[in-house]
């Protein structure tokens, strides 16, 4: 074609953010910022065999002694966990166990002394310790501290000769299937609370009953024979099974918490609270509620639905309890004062119709002001006007009663004064249920607990958790959120469930007794400095260097104020030499708070160099980049955008450092960002186009060019300016080995090697034939089509690719491939051709026919059978014998034609083939002696 015009290609560095906005920071998973696996060593003391039971022994100045039990002995031990003394507890009936002498001999024959209880007097320096031995009898140690020693003094067997017997015994206090207690001291003598597991055999002889109040006589040598008690019925012995978990007093109240079936009769257990007065000795105000701690889904809290019923748990087994004042902050979240005591509860979810927990817990937080005024309620729904007549609970204990004020319906007028107050005086479970929602939210899935102590530390209340597998979680506890605070959790060696009466821990299966500080094990568990410093104060932690330590491990520079940023990744990783190439930095610690940004504030309190250059911060596009969604509970990560300066003339090529320098000024709390991050792996190049394709296209575009060239993909944004227009890219320049494919560009201009040039518009004029099936040869006539390096041509959804042209005014292409849907033999529709990208400029209307059938393959010659007909309408069907034109007529039934003359027909017969033109081939000519 004549006409040509050969234009300058330019690449440009541009400011649309075209490329940058594909790429996105890496996620920090917020586990990589602890690690779990740290080992700590805490203090310990080896017992010999498994420990029974602690006892800590304090004074104003804190822990004196602690107390160890282990099967026949009671270690003294110092509370450095130091071993002072042993005092031998049997066998019963052993020489070698002096204090087994001061009680008399009940059983025959010697008896290991397995310890049940060990509790300090809360008034007198006095130990108790009551063993399976004698049919669970106790005894009393006086300690004497001496110089801030401590010494057992003497020891008082509790028991009396007179006045215990197999069907009556006050001094049998403890039961071989487990005993709760909580001593509580009067001006006159101190009162033991007693709640004991019991089944028949137990019950027969010597029963240390159910629940039971004793007082301690003032003789030392057991306890008063006026005691009161509730047990289990003998019906009820060997199948309804109550276990005392935890003990305590509060106020005016002794609780005990125990888990046990629903009621007689029911497999289902759950967790109830027994409250006892102090004020009376009858049990007459003996009171239980169901202590219910479970889970509800988000989604049942927002809209209650049936088949969102299910995904709520009821952690219905209680693993370990502990009572204890809140710090400020939980005590605001739960709506009460921090002078209230709470009742923490470790919760698991057990197997069916089994007490025995699974590996799910839970904890719940119950205020007692709240449990103590829902019981008063309840008892005013048993004694008031109701209209349901409501049963007194507790069958187990006492005969089927129903509340008296309320039978079937009878109401009674509260206003009135009160004269019969026997419906109060009577145990009662009380109709409510104290429901409480996980403080975890769920999230100890797979977990089971089997210690909790809680203590406020300043505002913060920690709770130690000790699981199943010997692991200890030192965590906050607060309104149930969404991700867990957790200070830190780690193993104590060896696996095995872990048990902490107070903060000297012991194992089930283990002969050890760990000490473990309120203030966590150690600090090393935190991986970054902003981990570090924002854990919880009371634990000590500073950032030392590299790692998190406590001042006293810390050998160097040990800060606890400031932390310098860590950058983890960046994006591009080359640019040009020139050019305001956009980079972005991805990493955390770039500033102390969220709502300060320090890249926004005074100049110089946050920059950026890339190598030598500048780059300039642009806080707008860093926010965009911040709001990207995070999965916030599992991730995150910080992002800053910048640009680079441009590069002077001298501007060197080669490897860069990107460095950040964050330095915030003071604050008065908390820490800041003070430091810089350096990370390599930048490089400055010089791009370079080499290659253009195709070299030519129409003046009116849509041509689809290609660049090749060297570092085509460095920098951040790109355009491409041919004669001063911009074209469109199509896609991301990429890296190819070979010949990278690519067009680019920052600010700043390659020209591509060899001019393009533009040649004259085509134009279509007519597609010949009108109709067409797959394969079959279309020609497109025009002018000036060959300007276009590459033409297509589409039916309906289907497009193809043509030949190159033959002609400027000619052009072939194949039809392409059509989907027929069986039974359809012919489609009309629109042929598009494409020149280029001019999309659907030129249109024709067409007929598409499925494709004839192959004579050979079917061995069939009649036209309709083959799907020639309808194409001979509009196409000349060709028939050679032997390699001639026979000039075919068809019809619908057949394909005739006249045997060419000179055809000389061998013995054997000549091929016979039909078909429509081929393709690419011009039609036979017709010249004599050959007349079609
Ligand atoms: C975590 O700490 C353990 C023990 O020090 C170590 O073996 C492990 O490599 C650490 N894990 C990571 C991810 O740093
Ligand atoms: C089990 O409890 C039922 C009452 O629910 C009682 O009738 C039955 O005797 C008890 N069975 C045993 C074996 O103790
Ligand atoms: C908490 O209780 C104390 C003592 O009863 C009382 O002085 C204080 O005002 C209470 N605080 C709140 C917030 O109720
Ligand atoms: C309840 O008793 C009070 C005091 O005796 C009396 O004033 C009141 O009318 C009574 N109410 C009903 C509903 O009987
Ligand atoms: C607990 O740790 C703190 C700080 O680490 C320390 O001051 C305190 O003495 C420790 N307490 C015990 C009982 O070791
Ligand atoms: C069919 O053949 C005739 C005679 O050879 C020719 O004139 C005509 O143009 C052809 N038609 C098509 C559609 O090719």
């Amino acid at each position: 074609m004549g006409l040509s015009c050969c234009v300058c290609l330019w690449l440009l560095l541009a400011l649309a953010l075209l490329g940058a906005s594909a790429w996105q920071c890496p996620r920090i998973p917020y586990s990589s910022t602890r690690n779990f696996s740290v080992p700590y060593t805490l203090p310990s003391l080896d017992a010999g065999s498994p420990i029974q039971n602690v006892a800590v022994f304090t004074d104003s100045d804190g822990p004196v002694a602690v107390f160890v039990a282990i099967r026949n002995r009671i270690l003294l031990v110092s509370p450095e966990l130091r071993l002072l003394s042993v005092l031998v507890t049997g066998p019963m009936g052993s020489a070698r166990c002096e204090i087994c002498r001061l009680c008399p001999a009940i059983t025959d024959g010697p008896e290991d002394t397995d310890n049940v209880l060990l509790l300090l007097d809360p008034l007198e320096p006095w130990l108790y310790s009551c063993g399976t031995a004698q049919h669970g009898l106790c005894y009393q140690h006086q300690l004497e501290v001496r110089d801030g020693k401590v010494a057992i003094t003497a020891t008082h067997c509790l028991y009396s000769a007179m006045g215990n017997s197999p069907a009556f015994c006050p001094d049998c206090v403890v039961s071989p299937l487990g005993t709760s207690a909580t001593v509580v001291a009067t001006s006159y003598a101190s009162i033991f609370y007693l709640g004991s597991t019991i089944d028949s055999s137990v019950a027969a002889r010597y029963s240390p009953q159910s629940v039971s109040i004793r007082r301690l006589k003032g003789t030392l040598d057991g306890f008063s024979n006026d005691f009161q008690w509730l047990t289990v019925l003998p019906q009820y012995r060997d199948n309804y099974t109550i276990h005392y978990v935890h003990s305590f007093a509060d106020g005016d109240h002794v609780y005990f918490l125990m888990v046990q079936p629903e009621r007689p009769g029911s497999a289902a257990y759950h967790t109830r609270l027994a409250r006892l007065s102090t004020h009376e000795r009858h049990l007459r105000r003996y009171r239980e509620l169901v202590l219910d701690c479970r889970f509800e889904s988000k989604r049942r809290r927002r809209r209650s639905g049936e088949e969102d019923a299910e995904r709520d748990i009821a952690y219905n087994v209680l693993q370990a309890a502990h009572a204890a004042r809140p710090g400020a902050r939980l005590a605001r979240d739960l709506g009460i004062n921090d002078t209230d005591t709470v009742l923490f509860g470790a919760f698991a979810e057990s197997h069916p119709e089994s007490p025995v927990p699974q590996e799910n817990s839970a904890v719940c937080a119950f205020p007692l002001r709240l449990l103590n005024q829902a019981m008063e309620e309840g008892m005013k729904k048993c004694c008031g006007t109701g209209h349901q007549p409501l049963r007194r609970g507790l069958s187990f204990f006492q005969p089927v009663e129903y509340c008296p004020h309320n039978p079937q319906g009878l109401s009674v007028n509260l206003s009135a004064p009160v004269v019969d107050t026997s419906c109060w005086d009577q145990p009662t479970l009380v109709p409510a249920a104290s429901h409480k929602v996980d403080l975890f939210n769920g999230q100890l899935t797979g977990v089971l607990l089997t210690s909790l102590f809680v203590t406020a530390m300043g505002d913060v209340t920690v709770a130690h958790l000790g699981t199943a597998e010997g692991r200890i979680f030192q965590m906050v506890l607060q309104r149930s959120s969404s991700y867990l605070l957790t200070l830190s959790n780690f193993s104590l060696g060896e696996p095995g469930p872990v048990r902490a009466p107070c903060v000297p821990l012991t194992s089930t299966l283990r002969p050890q007794v760990w000490l473990l500080n309120v203030t966590g094990p150690g600090c090393r568990h935190f991986s970054t400095c902003q981990r570090c410093l924002r854990a919880e104060r009371f634990m000590g932690c500073g950032w030392c260097g590299d790692g998190c330590r406590r001042r006293h491990e810390c050998p160097g520079r040990w800060v606890q104020d400031s932390c310098p940023p860590v950058l983890t990744d960046f994006h591009p990783r080359s640019a040009p030499l020139q050019g305001r190439t956009r980079v972005t930095l991805c990493g955390m610690t770039f500033r102390s708070r969220l709502e300060t940004d320090p890249c926004r504030g005074p100049r110089g309190a946050c920059r950026v160099a890339v190598g030598q250059r500048g780059c300039t911060v642009l806080p707008e596009e860093s926010d965009s980049f911040r709001s990207l969604p995070t999965s916030r509970r599992k991730e995150f990560v910080d992002v800053l955008v910048c640009e680079l300066e441009p590069g002077g003339p001298a501007a060197l090529g080669g490897p860069a450092d990107v460095v950040l320098t964050v330095q915030e000024p003071p604050r008065p709390s908390g820490f800041r960002v003070y430091g810089s991050s350096t990370l390599g792996g930048f490089v400055f190049v010089e791009p370079h186009v080499s290659a253009l394709h195709p070299p030519f296209g129409p003046r009116g575009g849509g041509t689809h060019l290609s660049l090749h060239g060297k570092h085509l993909s460095a920098g951040s944004s790109w355009r491409v300016m041919v004669n001063g227009s911009e074209c469109a890219l199509s896609r991301q320049p990429r890296y190819a080995p070979a010949l990278p494919l690519a067009l680019r560009g920052p600010q700043q201009e390659f020209p591509a090697p060899v001019p393009f040039q533009y040649r004259p518009d085509p134009a279509v004029s007519a597609v010949v034939p009108s109709c067409s099936y797959e394969g079959s040869l279309l020609t497109i006539i025009g002018t000036h089509l060959d300007s276009v390096y590459r033409a297509k041509i589409r039916f309906e959804a289907a497009g193809v690719e043509c030949k190159d042209p033959l002609a400027p005014d000619r052009l072939l292409c194949h039809s392409p491939a059509f989907p027929f849907e069986s039974n359809v033999e012919v489609v009309p529709g629109n042929l598009s051709v494409l020149l280029d990208g001019a999309d659907g400029r030129w249109l024709f209307r067409l007929r598409y026919y499925s494709r004839p059938k192959d004579p050979r393959a079917h061995g069939a010659l009649s036209g309709q059978q083959l799907g020639l007909d309808a194409v001979a309408t509009c196409m000349n069907i060709t028939m050679t014998v032997g390699g001639l034109d026979c000039h075919p007529s068809v019809l619908k039934n057949e394909v005739t034609c006249r045997l060419p003359r000179e055809l000389r027909l061998p013995p054997a017969g000549a091929p016979v083939e039909v078909g429509t033109p081929r393709v690419g081939k011009h039609p036979p000519q017709c010249s004599p002696p050959h007349p079609c």
